[in-house]
């Protein structure tokens, strides 16, 4: 019995040793170990042998089951082992491969110039305010010394709507909402930014267009003067246009301030010593500006003998034009990549 337990053991082993794929391996557990095995087949056979035999083979039967058992799972091991690494090797990813490049995209340059704009102001402690494009006459005109029939209004062609809703032409519009919606009356200083409109369309306007507007109220003893206009917007200018850019003051006319002035600045094409550009006179214009009116002030609620302050205005566009050396203003809305392109990243270099 013992020899034959051996024999059936040793055959085993070399079968399983010799087993070449997991199925083969399954058939040999079945064979040996099963509920129909030939090792479970001695057991079977017990009954028949004498009570000193018994607990001898039957030892003899399990320890051989469970070589057999621990041999068979080494084997099951290495095959499953060496499948995964097949698998793995069938299903190598080539990392050298050169990939399909994402396409960047870029900030607008009108957006560059805005966000500039508008972090440079909220450090000099301004807030930052929005107004509707669809305005009413009274917002767009009127409460800024602008009544119907003055002809204030013949330069700013506009988009009416009905006769009291227009597109609006300006954001000054939003000085007289700041100054109506500030109920306390409390000094106001902020700037605004966003869409105008006006009925026209060349190479230097364009029938939709950005402006910047800045406010500042304060009590009269604080004396907001010339002085701090003429401060602010030097570092306006400098900052977002050029460093190295001077400001000249010009009187000039808008209905809304008393007395008014156009700033120019140096000629970035020229630097200052007259060109096609600046018509030979070494300064481009680029903002309007001047001491609030005091109408202006009336009508939207602040009395001027207690209050005063300043205000201007201009287009963003023009500012991006004189910034980044663009020549035609409908670039900035054509959309074309290989304009748009060139501002990746301008600003780092
Ligand atoms: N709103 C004027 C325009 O569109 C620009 C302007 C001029 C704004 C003088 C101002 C200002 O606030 O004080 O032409």
């Amino acid at each position: 019995m013992k020899e034959k337990i051996e024999q059936i053991k040793q055959k085993s082993m070399e079968e399983i040793k010799e087993s070449m794929d997991l199925k083969t391996l399954e058939d040999l557990k079945i064979k040996y170990l099963g509920k129909k095995g030939e090792l479970t087949a001695i057991l079977r056979g017990m009954k028949d042998l004498t009570s000193e035999e018994r607990p001898v083979v039957g030892n003899l039967v399990n320890q051989s089951k469970e070589t057999l058992e621990k041999i068979i799972s080494e084997k099951e091991a290495e095959f499953k082992r060496k499948e995964l690494n097949k698998k793995l090797e069938a299903e190598k990813i080539d990392i050298t491969l050169p990939s399909n490049k994402i396409k960047r995209g870029s900030i607008h340059p009108l957006n560059r110039v805005i966000e500039d704009m508008e972090d440079l102001f909220v450090s000099m402690g301004y807030d930052v305010v929005e107004g509707p494009e669809l305005e009413t006459d009274e917002y767009c005109f009127e409460r800024l010394n602008i009544p119907k029939g003055h002809p204030a209004r013949d330069m700013q062609d506009s988009f009416y709507i009905t006769d009291e809703y227009l597109l609006r032409t300006q954001t000054s519009s939003v000085q007289a909402r700041t100054m109506v919606a500030n109920t306390e009356k409390e000094p106001i200083r902020i700037i605004t930014v966003g869409k105008t409109y006006r009925r026209e369309d060349d190479a230097t306007h364009s029938h939709q267009f950005n402006q910047i507007e800045g406010l500042v109220i304060d009590k009269k003893e604080t004396n907001v003067s010339l002085a701090d206009l003429k401060g602010t917007l030097e570092i306006f200018v400098r900052k977002i246009i050029g460093a190295n850019l001077d400001l000249r003051f010009r009187p000039s006319y808008f209905p809304f301030t008393e007395p008014s002035y156009e700033v120019d600045v140096t000629c970035f094409k020229c630097g200052g010593k007259g060109c096609n550009l600046c018509k030979q006179t070494g300064w481009i214009e680029v903002l309007g500006s001047g001491i609030v009116h005091p109408n202006v002030l009336k009508m939207n609620g602040y009395d001027p003998e207690k209050f005063g302050g300043f205000a201007f205005g201009t287009g963003i566009d023009r500012l991006a034009m004189f910034r980044y050396g663009i020549t035609d203003m409908r670039y900035l809305y054509a959309n074309d990549v290989r304009f748009l392109n060139q501002f990746d990243r301008k600003d780092e270099e």
